[in-house]
């Protein structure tokens, strides 16, 4: 892409003043620049994540910041109790005032995801992600929940959030999807200033970053849901005025409400990288917008800069990003960062800058009397998590977010019924929450990682205790006793950020719509209850439902969806839906993007739609034709699935020497017999591949040059579920190439365990990372050699997450 193709016109955006600057606070700055070596501030402006830095490092290398990334926690563990946090927290702080050898004791401050309440720690309130909020449109509730999530971080002592995310999200095929309030600018501007106030508190007043607040950060600065083809850190196009008044528009009331950070983001703007974009980091953002906070970079955004890498990047920190958000990468990019202010290749006028802007909210938040974490107000209080006024609100945005798309009137439930709740979904409070919930994709959750939480089927059997009703629970949708209605519970399986691009938006498993068909021809009345983190293309569960719920991720509340599916005993409503759509629901799973105000807008349910419980609804037959020609939607980051390689990927079968043979049919062997692939099914027709070696032969995945460096980047895995059918007599090597004759191998025989059960083996994408591949241009993510006979049969191979015990192959 030509980067001078498209011009930054920093003139268009609004010229605003930047807030009044404290004289007590610009002296204390000025005097703890002067005390402060070149060490220390080069410190300063760099933050790691707690899976790779001890507190005393922290302190020799005078951090600024740590975090706690999605899958980082104290000794790994991601359900350690929220004490380990506080002390973790509190050792940290302790050893970054530590005074010893005449350091310049500058506190540290600690930020974490919580992104729809404190989602790191298990036992607190777990708040309906963004897309279900943007539906409530209700700024009043957005500030309450922004208070709750403050008071419940300051338990675990830390001081930051990553929050809120004000994407406006136009391509809905991106996994993040969910993080965005809505794809229209005005839902996001109207809750921008309202969740940094309910996080800070309000500008001017005693509330101000006071002990029951944190600092908040406005994310991803900016275009971050405006990328073509809806890509995870893709390339959004949009004009000047677009990004003004679209994609930008939640920064100027975040701005307004004293928001103390802004997080670059991950995205280009016409093939320019936001971390190294001087015109909109300093001269939009600071310049015409008066940001007077500090600008931190993602994770390791600052490496993907050109001429940057992750331990090396000046021209990052030049453009106006103010602290390195470098979570493994933070010792090497000190040294150079070091080296880079001795040499001048950033000036000592930048990094003062720099450094000044962190020290002033560091003041702002009261850091440098504060106490240490331990010590602070509502530390250590764990009651306060999930307390009954924090679940109470949690509940209240549960029902003011659910979006009734049908009801032939079976709703709301008579609470005498004999009710069967059913689906995935049915019990199953991890698929409620989705990504960054315990672990950043949040995949391996269980009912019994929130103890304060409530499933849809246990909150239906409160509802109708004391009513004469009776609850029955079958996730696989056998009942003993027949039921009077189904209430099916099903929808996507949690991920997080690029896990979830997705190459259409059907929602594409078979099961839960057979459920359906099953239940309503023995005469069953079929209640749907859909969790998603977007609009899919659910034609065929429409109809097969008699009331249909877009649920999309509620949160651990589920009695927030008890509230509005059961009525009272004389079959009145308790609660009314409210909640109306704040994204566009797709007629057609290839339609995207769809927008409201596109030029040809032709939703199945508009923007704005959502029934009440009292419209008077007659259902219609939607249309079940599919555009494509399998349904399914796969991610983008599954290379084979379902017996095929997906996405530009190609399964292919080689003999030492040979020539490398696509496997297109049901049972494909090579020239002379040393290898043989054939279809297998498992759990659907042909869904696995079988492969049979004789001699020294390889199975092989392989397409066009792929960038795999992110994937390294966020630690991920090469997994692949399987099961030995006859195991290896020697090594199997795991190859992966690229395009110019690179390639690494690993022996994985000793990973792959010998019996005859499923299994899922995930190797790590670090034990490839070498100058002898190139990971910017794999060309072979996949490629298993080996000398002598053995047989395996596969389901899946992704690149993915290996979040202990993740089987979401
Ligand atoms: C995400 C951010 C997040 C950060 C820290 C990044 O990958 O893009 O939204 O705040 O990680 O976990
Ligand atoms: C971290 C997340 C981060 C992601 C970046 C993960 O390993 O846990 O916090 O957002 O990598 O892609």
């Amino acid at each position: 892409m030509n980067k001078t193709d498209h011009r930054i016109d920093a003139e268009a955006w609004p010229l605003k003043n930047r807030p009044a600057r404290n004289a007590a606070i610009e002296a204390q700055v000025a005097a703890l620049l002067g005390q402060m070596s070149l060490e220390e501030k080069v410190g300063q402006v760099i933050q790691a994540d707690l899976a790779s830095v001890t507190p005393e490092e922290a302190r020799d290398y005078h951090l600024g910041s740590i975090l706690n990334g999605g899958n980082s926690a104290p000794g790994g563990n991601n359900r350690a109790a929220p004490q380990e946090f506080l002390d973790l927290v509190d050792s940290f702080f302790r050893a970054s005032t530590d005074k010893a050898n005449g350091r310049t004791a500058i506190p540290i401050i600690w930020g974490t995801d919580a992104v729809h309440g404190h989602n790191n720690i298990v036992g607190a309130t777990i708040f309906p992600h963004n897309i279900g909020l943007g539906a409530a449109r209700d700024p009043d509730l957005i500030r309450r929940i922004g208070e709750v999530t403050a008071l419940e971080v300051r338990t675990t002592g830390m001081d930051w959030t990553f929050a809120p995310t004000l994407a406006v999200v136009r391509d809905d095929r991106w996994g993040r999807t969910y993080e965005s309030y809505s794809e229209q600018p005005d839902i996001i501007a109207s809750y921008a200033g309202a969740m940094v106030e309910g996080l800070q508190g309000i500008p001017g007043t005693d509330d101000f970053l006071s002990h029951d607040h944190v600092l908040a950060t406005a994310k991803h600065f900016v275009g971050d849901g405006g990328t073509e083809g809806g890509a995870d850190q893709g390339d959004c196009r949009a004009s000047n005025e677009e990004m003004r008044d679209i994609h930008a528009a939640g920064y100027p009331p975040a701005l307004d409400a004293g928001v103390q950070t802004v997080m670059a983001s991950f995205n280009t703007w016409h093939g320019r990288k936001m971390h190294g974009c001087r015109e909109m980091l300093s001269d939009v953002l600071v310049g015409r917008l008066g940001f007077d906070g500090f600008v931190v970079g993602d994770w390791n955004g600052h490496g993907q800069v050109e001429g940057c890498t992750v331990t090396s990047a000046a021209a990052a920190f030049n453009a106006g990003l103010d602290m390195f958000m470098a979570p493994d990468s933070w010792k090497g990019l000190y040294e150079t960062t070091l080296q880079d202010v001795r040499a001048g290749r950033i000036s000592e006028e930048r990094l003062d800058e720099a450094v000044a802007r962190i020290l002033r909210v560091k003041i702002r938040l009261g850091l440098f009397e504060a106490m240490p974490p331990k010590e602070r107000a509502f530390a250590g209080d764990f009651s306060l998590l999930a307390c009954d006024d924090h679940r109470t609100i949690a509940r209240e945005a549960v029902r003011k977010s659910l979006v009734l798309l049908k009801n032939d009137g079976v709703l709301p439930i008579r609470a005498g019924s004999r009710i069967l709740v059913c689906g995935e979904g049915a019990d199953n409070i991890g698929m409620q929450c989705g990504g960054w919930t315990l672990s950043w994709q949040g995949t391996d959750n269980e009912n019994t990682d929130f103890p304060n939480g409530q499933s849809v089927f246990a909150a239906v059997e409160d509802a109708v205790a004391n009513c004469g009703g009776s609850v029955d629970l079958a996730p696989d949708g056998n009942w003993m006793e027949k039921p009077d209605v189904a209430i099916v519970v099903f929808g996507e399986h949690p991920y997080a950020e690029f896990q979830g691009d997705r190459d259409t938006v059907d929602y594409s498993s078979d099961a839960p719509l057979q459920m359906m068909k099953n239940l309503q021809a023995e005469g069953i009345p079929v209640v749907s209850v859909f969790l998603s983190g977007r609009p899919l293309w659910v034609n065929p569960e429409l109809n097969a439902s008699n009331a249909f719920v877009a649920a999309f991720l509620p949160g651990s509340e589920g009695a927030g969806i008890a509230d509005l599916l059961v009525g009272d005993m004389a079959g009145n409503p308790r609660h009314d839906y409210t909640g109306k759509l704040s994204f566009s629901w797709p007629r057609d799973p290839m339609q995207t993007p769809l927008n409201v105000g596109d030029a040809d807008y032709q939703p199945l349910f508009a923007y704005g739609y959502g029934l009440s419980i009292t419209d008077s609804h007659v259902p219609v037959e939607h249309d079940e034709s599919c555009a494509l020609e399998v349904r399914g939607s796969y991610r983008l980051a599954d290379l084979f699935i379902a017996g095929q390689a997906r996405g530009g990927w190609q399964l292919l079968l080689a003999e030492d020497d040979g020539k490398a043979l696509a496997i297109n049919g049901p049972k494909v062997a090579s020239a002379s017999g040393l290898i043989s692939v054939e279809a297998k099914d498992h759990k659907a027709q042909e869904d696995t591949r079988i492969a049979t070696w004789k001699g020294p032969a390889s199975l092989l995945i392989s397409g066009p040059p792929t960038d795999f460096s992110r994937e390294v980047n966020a630690q991920m895995s090469l997994i692949v579920t399987c099961r030995v059918v006859s195991p290896p007599a020697g090594p199997v090597m795991l190859t992966l190439k690229d395009g110019d004759g690179g390639e690494v191998q690993v022996d994985i025989s000793q990973d792959i365990r010998s019996d005859n059960d499923w299994q899922t083996v995930a190797v790590p994408l670090s034990h490839f990372v070498s100058d002898k591949l190139n990971q910017k241009a794999v060309t072979q993510p996949f490629g298993l050699y080996a000398e002598n006979p053995w047989s395996l049969q596969i389901e899946g191979i992704r690149v993915g997450s290996w979040e202990s015990g993740d089987t979401n192959a």
